[in-house]
């Protein structure tokens, strides 16, 4: 059997307590065999800054390095303003430079928005899209992941409570896999 595709789950939330980031953890524990989902964490990641190119500070290195490691991202992601949290977009950001070296070219990627209301996060799931159409990162299509009313599904220990939820987690992520296979052929 081929080996599973390393899957970088960036969370857009630093919260402790944060829906999204519960989310991202359902998501690593129900990942299919195929894949293997692991959080890159983004919080210690400094503003970026043009600056420090030559001599990135340590943590833009270990991002960038992880970044590079795996087949495949996937996006977990709050809305703020109707658009990508400042905290993941700085983390592309970091991941795209220095210009010509970006750690997300070759890569295939998804983004699951999520929402305390109904709507979904979707203003922020297709601001993030469209930075990764710049970065040469093709985006799963189908199906689309607006995760409405988040701290309905979770229970009180913040596993993932709701049945329907998890069954279109689990279409979603062999659709990913499927679409990891065509988008990045090994
Ligand atoms: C600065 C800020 C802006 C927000 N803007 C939106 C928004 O545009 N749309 C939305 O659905 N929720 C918005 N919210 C509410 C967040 O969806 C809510 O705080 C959510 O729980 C954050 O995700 P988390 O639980 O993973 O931290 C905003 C929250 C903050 C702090």
């Amino acid at each position: 059997m081929d080996s599973p595709r390393k899957v970088a789950v960036l969370v857009g939330s630093l919260r402790r307590a944060s829906w999204t980031r519960k989310l991202a953890l359902a998501l690593c524990a129900l990942a299919p065999a195929p894949l293997a989902l692991a959080i890159v964490e983004i919080g210690e990641l400094p503003l970026y800054n043009e600056d420090w190119e030559g001599e990135p500070p340590a943590p833009v290195r270990a991002f960038r390095q992880a970044i590079a490691a795996a087949d495949a991202v996937l996006f977990v992601t709050p809305e703020y303003n109707r658009s990508v949290p400042g905290v993941l977009k700085n983390a592309i950001d970091v991941g795209s430079r220095p210009a010509g070296q970006s750690a997300w070219r070759g890569k295939a990627g998804a983004v699951i928005s999520v929402s305390r209301g109904a709507l979904g996060g979707f203003g922020a799931n297709h601001h993030l899209r469209q930075s990764m159409v710049f970065l040469d990162v093709p985006m799963l299509q189908m199906p689309e992941a607006y995760i409405g009313h988040s701290p309905s599904l979770f229970d009180e220990r913040g596993a993932l409570a709701n049945e329907s939820t998890r069954e279109f987690l689990q279409r979603f992520l062999d659709a990913f896999g499927a679409w990891i296979e065509r988008a990045t052929p090994r």
